[in-house]
């Protein structure tokens, strides 16, 4: 960080509790996906040039103007990471600053002043630690961090604010899916494309699920989950899902789409690509067609197929849909290798795997 980026504030958190905690209304063996919000928030607000120091304070509404420039122009971005805790009660978070840096790579693209990674970090860790009790125990569920960055000047002019709010609330949740771990099934939709090469298919901002959310419905309505979305210029080549990054076993290698600009560069998707490399598997991100999919399926080539997420961790897909053609996989349950990615990765989460890259984040001092 350069001695002209942002300051580090993270020494001087200011913390008002909640009076009486909700924990009790919220079934954390059975939470869902993002209904229920633990008892604080964090809040940093950017004015004077400078973000100020961070204040934790009880989970609330907020008061905002009908005039808030990011409601009309959409100068947000958010990340998505998660917090753990074990068997012996010690709580992880997954990678936080991985997500903090790409947090910091989104606003850049949005004219968002970046915040200090270490006040970040430091902020999330004293978060967590106060609504610790908000954790779920039961394997499966975790507790959702959701930053979240917005310009908040009152103005219809369309440049960047000058001032900004960040929040940081926390959900404890389950699996993303409403079926869970069962195979998710993806169509394209070819009417519609999610990003094009230029634009900020890679950058975690609203705008790229808002207007996902018109296709989505068009091949939910058909009992699809979810668009295996194709490239803008020639809806030929696998994108990812919108909701996760997508990959592609045919037999010993995996493939996935290259993080080139147009898709979101996953920190699950990275975590496991080093562990198929670890395996002993080939790897490759290259551009890949929906064609050569549908002929790998024909020659008995394409073995599994799953996504990746902070949300959907790791999450079988098992079907297809392209044009009227259709490719089955295992309707009811995650191929091997599948099924061994999300054993490795959520037994590193929940700390009962050996943590070999470094990737588990300790809460506690
Ligand atoms: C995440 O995986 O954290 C995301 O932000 C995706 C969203 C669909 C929940």
């Amino acid at each position: 960080m350069s001695t002209t980026g942002p300051q580090d504030n993270s020494f001087d958190v200011y913390v008002e509790r909640v009076k009486e905690s909700r924990i009790g209304d919220v079934d954390l063996d059975n939470p869902g996906f993002g209904t229920n919000f633990s008892d604080h928030m964090a809040v940093l607000n950017y004015s004077d040039g400078q973000w100020q120091k961070p204040n934790i304070v009880p989970f609330a509404e907020f008061k905002c103007s009908p005039s808030l420039i990011s409601l009309h122009y959409g100068q947000t971005v958010f990340e998505g990471m998660k917090a753990f805790k074990n068997s012996r009660g010690e709580v992880i978070m997954f990678r936080p600053r991985e997500h903090i840096e790409r947090l910091n790579r989104s606003s850049r693209r949005l004219c968002i002043p970046e915040i200090h990674p270490e006040t970040i970090l430091q902020t999330l860790k004293k978060l967590i630690r106060i609504d610790r009790e908000w954790i779920p125990v039961k394997r499966g569920n975790s507790l959702y961090i959701r930053p979240l960055i917005f310009g908040s000047d009152n103005f219809l002019g369309v440049r960047p604010s000058h001032t900004y709010t960040c929040i940081i609330i926390t959900s404890p949740v389950g699996l993303y899916y409403k079926n869970g771990l069962k195979p998710v099934r993806l169509a394209t939709n070819c009417h519609y494309i999610r990003a094009a090469m230029g634009g900020a298919g890679d950058v975690k901002t609203p705008a790229n699920y808002g207007v996902t959310l018109y296709p989505a419905r068009e091949v939910q309505e058909n009992g699809f989950d979810q668009v295996l979305w194709l490239d803008a210029k020639e809806q030929k080549y696998i994108e990812e899902v919108g909701t996760m990054n997508i990959f592609f076993k045919l037999k010993d290698s995996l493939v996935t789409p290259p993080a080139m600009g147009t898709i979101l560069p996953g920190i699950t998707r990275d975590s496991v690509i080093r562990l198929a490399k670890e395996w002993g598997m080939t790897v490759i991100e290259r551009s890949i067609s929906i064609d050569e999919v549908i002929h790998a399926y024909a020659s008995g080539d394409l073995e599994e197929v799953f996504g990746s997420g902070t949300a959907a961790v790791i999450s079988p897909v098992g079907e297809i849909v392209h044009e009227g053609r259709s490719l089955k996989m295992d309707a009811e349950n995650a191929g091997p290798f599948t099924q061994r990615l999300y054993d490795e990765i959520t037994g590193i989460q929940y700390g009962d795997r050996e943590d070999r890259y470094g990737w588990r984040f300790a809460v506690d001092p």
